[in-house]
């Protein structure tokens, strides 16, 4: 059960898409404050939620902002990262989920100020909150993701690997990256284009001296398997003779100063205007633009700086250039000198510079800073829109930096600029089902680590996580050490690796897509799926990928394996891969195991019963287009038999919800395998 209870005059942020919900009085659970609300917490009580976060699964214990922040370093002190997700379960003396439409700043005090207290604060008293009544956290996930509306869906293409590198700096560089990932039996799908592929870092531009002959390029990349990824960053450069500069100033597309003149902010490009993502009309146009490169081939794109990011506004940089001058006289003692140090690096994402330009939205004339969590979600929005409109039968690959929840309907997000720490490995891990909560099923790390040199070891470990989340992209900074797999010592590993990730398809895909289309979750905390267990209830660092599979990665370095908590008897499947990914299995008991995992090993759980559908293959597949989706491997510890609903698809089209997408397939004590579509070929493994 859902209500609803509205305070002022909420923005609406379209994020809701339900309209079933029926007003309430006076909330449950929750106690009101002045600013918000509050929840008294008993020791045992559980906070889930918040999407890309910082810190654990259980939220608990620290202070959390929604407001979305380009903030590269991802570490403990901070309380926001690129999105909003106002979206969070209590799980415990009482069980309840809590949605606070609001698209500026909210404040989750999770037992920070008072250990014992939840405190949520809300910037304005205009929004709507939504409390949502279910009979256990899974429930109440499904009933929220009905009110906000289903998941985005990519292309098959899309759960295959991806190489990224921010400068990869024209044709000839992609091609080499292909050609090694095909000459070392790594499978590959898509390589991502950072800013450079642009002339100028514009939006909507090729570089012709770096990739002169652009669609002949993709199709030539398509031939061989590959899709480019190209990337389009929020702000427009201001540029004379620059089409999409010209038109959106012709046509007031910009936002704007309280003046009325286009903002002018710095990023990539010097200075640019932003596109008022919150204007319909202004909306379509920047959305209509990405037709530029789709007729070139192009199928799949990632949104970035969208927050969006600003390295200065020109308001704030005149100011800071007349401060410099201020003290360039001075003495700088103990004051002045930190002052004087401090301001060109507060120049950066500088919140008073999101208090400077405003939107014409179909609300009325808004200041940003009120509405600044749904700038993201509208860029991407933009090209959701016109992908419909120009593609309406075809799926498009798009994932984004900032988000909020609503955008989940246009895309998924990467997880943006982390760095190749250990730390962030488990980080990621966290990630994953918290972000599957608010409807953000696709979504991956920078795998190897995005900032910060990385090692052979790190990589590894991390792909033994990557390769069960459904974007799985290898990307990291200009300037840092290479990354790509076939650059390090241990090929076959990298190979088989990846060549495991392609096996696992058949079941990543079917558990993504029943997941997306009954509003439910590709990945849960343990807790999830054993509500009961009140050990797994405190599990941090293992998860449950779809209905039938634990994952417990490595997340150490020289860790030559790890204790592993199973609620229940599991067959443990263990993957050398770098020896043409053998698979060996073993049934374990419930309870600890200590479980030794070799850099080249990744091992996985197999739930009771249930039913683990993988590829054949091996080192022939290249990519997803050479998976055999019909010819399944079960991998199942089924004393008394098991079933499986297993969905298939072309991956391209969007008839998703067509009955024979459905395969049902069963395995008997014996180990007899059936499936129900005489396409789909079974057989236990
Ligand atoms: C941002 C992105 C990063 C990208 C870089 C250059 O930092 O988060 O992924 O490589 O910009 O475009």
């Amino acid at each position: 059960m859902i209500y609803k209870k509205q305070y002022g005059h909420p923005f609406d942020t379209e994020s809701v898409v339900g309209s079933f919900v029926p007003a309430m009085e006076t909330i449950p659970y929750l106690t009101r404050e002045p600013d918000g609300f509050s929840y008294a917490m008993d020791p045992q009580d559980i906070l889930y939620g918040l999407g890309e976060n910082i810190r654990g699964i259980n939220k608990r214990g620290w202070v959390y902002e929604s407001k979305c922040s380009d903030d590269p370093n991802h570490t403990e002190n901070k309380s926001s990262l690129y999105g909003a997700y106002n979206f969070m379960i209590v799980s415990g003396k009482a069980t309840f989920g809590f949605f606070i439409d609001y698209p500026g700043k909210v404040t989750f005090d999770c037992g920070y100020t008072d250990l014992d207290t939840l405190r949520v604060t809300v910037a304005e008293e205009n929004y709507d909150l939504y409390i949502i009544e279910g009979e256990s956290p899974t429930d109440i996930v499904h009933q929220f993701r009905q009110l906000v509306g289903r998941s985005y869906i990519p292309p098959k293409w899309a759960f295959g690997a991806t190489q990224s590198r921010w400068s990869y700096m024209n044709e000839d560089e992609v091609r080499e990256v292909v050609a090694n990932y095909r000459t070392n039996n790594m499978p590959l799908d898509a390589v991502v284009l950072d800013i450079d592929y642009m002339e100028r870092y514009k939006d909507f531009t090729v570089d012709e001296q770096r990739f002169p002959h652009f669609a002949d390029f993709a199709a030539e990349m398509k031939a061989q398997g590959i899709r480019l990824v190209p990337i389009i960053d929020a702000g427009v450069k201001i540029e004379d003779g620059y089409d999409v500069y010209e038109e959106g100033v012709k046509n007031g597309y910009f936002c704007t100063n309280q003046d009325g003149t286009p903002f002018v902010a710095g990023v990539w490009p010097g200075r640019v205007h932003f596109p008022d993502m919150l204007n319909p009309e202004a909306r379509a146009w920047f959305g209509s633009k990405y037709k530029f490169l789709l007729n070139q081939g192009i199928e799949g794109f990632w949104n970035d700086m969208n927050e969006p990011a600003i390295f200065y506004s020109e308001e704030t940089l005149k100011k800071t250039f007349a401060k410099i001058d201020e003290y360039r006289t001075q003495n700088l003692d103990i004051s002045s000198f930190f002052a004087f140090k401090n301001l060109v690096a507060g120049l950066s994402n500088n919140e008073n510079d999101y208090k400077l330009f405003y939107h014409d939205t179909k609300q009325g004339r808004m200041r940003h800073d009120k509405v600044h969590n749904i700038f993201g979600y509208n860029m991407t929005r933009a090209a959701g829109e016109a992908f419909e409109q120009l593609e309406p039968d075809k799926r498009i690959l798009m994932y984004s930096r900032s988000a909020c929840i609503g955008m989940h309907r246009y895309g998924g997000i990467w997880t943006g600029d982390n760095q190749s720490w250990w730390s962030h490995i488990l980080l990621s891990l966290h990630m994953m089902p918290s972000l599957n909560m608010c409807g953000f099923l696709y979504e991956g790390p920078d795998i190897g680590g995005f900032g910060s040199n990385t090692t052979e070891d790190l990589v590894l470990r991390w792909y033994g996580v990557g390769i069960f989340s459904p974007l799985l992209r290898n990307h990291s900074a200009a300037g840092t050490r290479k990354q790509e797999p076939y650059r390090f010592k241990n090929k076959a590993a990298f190979a088989g690796i990846l060549q495991l990730r392609y096996l696992l398809l058949p079941y990543i895909y079917s558990e993504y897509m029943k997941a997306a289309l009954r509003d439910g979750m590709y990945c849960m905390p343990l807790a999830f799926a054993f509500p009961n267990d009140a050990f797994a209830r405190q599990v941090e660092d293992e998860v449950m990928i779809g209905e039938s599979l634990l994952i417990a990665p490595v997340y150490e370095q020289n860790a030559r394996g790890r204790y592993v908590y199973l609620p229940e008897e599991m067959l443990q499947v263990r993957v050398k891969c770098s020896e043409n990914d053998r698979m060996e299995t073993t049934v374990l008991p419930a309870g600890h195991h200590y479980i030794p995992v070799e850099l080249d090993e990744v091992v996985f759980f197999v739930r009771k019963g249930h039913i683990l559908p993988i590829a054949r293959g091996g080192d022939s597949i290249q990519n997803v287009a050479s998976v055999n989706f019909a010819d399944l491997r079960l991998f199942a510890h089924a004393p008394d038999g098991a079933a499986y609903e297993y969905y298939t698809d072309d991956g391209e089209t969007k008839d998703y919800d067509k009955p024979e997408h459905f395969v049902h397939i069963t395995l008997d004590a014996d180990g007899n395998a059936e499936s129900d579509c005489a396409d789909v070929k079974v057989e236990k493994a």
